[in-house]
């Protein structure tokens, strides 16, 4: 194993290589969803992880700078919807600064056990309450206990294909196999 990176030592690479290197790491993508007062809040996230069976825990990694997530965390629970490939506008529309009022025009939501909105054709999402946040590096770990979840739920026994996120672009997945 290459011992070019330790703990002491500097690294080998810029940011903008960082980013391109992760980049090829293909993940789904989901919006994170809360309530901000009575206003639903949310954004796009790609670091969404399963952590435990027992307890139902899972994850997510917002930047600690983030508006949405400062905006949310006050209510102490969030809904992980999974987008659909026919979903990649939402994908934009909840990864742009500056529009956070606007992020729901046209999109129909119901609120879930903990009120945080469950989007409409989502292909599953997760509703949780909050568990622990660790603060890393620049973004928190965000730990969510599952209170309720749900897969398919409006998509008519029609194969709900998710959204993929690859080198800074979306695609769909095909099966291979
Ligand atoms: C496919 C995709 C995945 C993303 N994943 C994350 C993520 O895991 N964590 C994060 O902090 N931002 C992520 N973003 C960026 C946020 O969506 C974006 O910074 C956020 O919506 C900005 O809103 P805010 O300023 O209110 O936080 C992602 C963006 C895209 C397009």
């Amino acid at each position: 194993m290459s011992r070019a990176m330790s703990a002491t030592a500097d690294h080998t690479f810029d940011a903008q290589q960082f980013r391109t290197v992760l980049g090829h790491f293909p993940t789904g993508v989901t919006v994170v969803s809360g309530m901000s007062g009575d206003q639903p809040v949310g954004f796009t996230i790609g670091s969404f992880t399963s952590v435990s069976l027992d307890p139902p825990l899972v994850g997510f990694l917002p930047m600690t700078d983030s508006a949405t997530w400062a905006a949310m965390a006050k209510m102490g629970s969030f809904c992980v919807n999974v987008l659909s490939r026919d979903q990649a506008d939402l994908c934009w529309k909840f990864a742009k600064s500056g529009n956070d009022a606007d992020r729901y025009n046209d999109v129909d939501w119901h609120p879930g056990r903990t009120g945080s909105p469950i989007i409409d054709r989502a292909v599953a999402w997760i509703d949780c309450t909050v568990e622990e946040v660790f603060e890393m590096g620049d973004h928190y770990f965000v730990l969510g206990r599952v209170v309720a979840l749900e897969a398919d739920a409006d998509h008519d026994g029609q194969g709900p294909f998710p959204l993929l996120f690859f080198k800074g672009t979306l695609g769909g997945f095909a099966a291979d196999g």
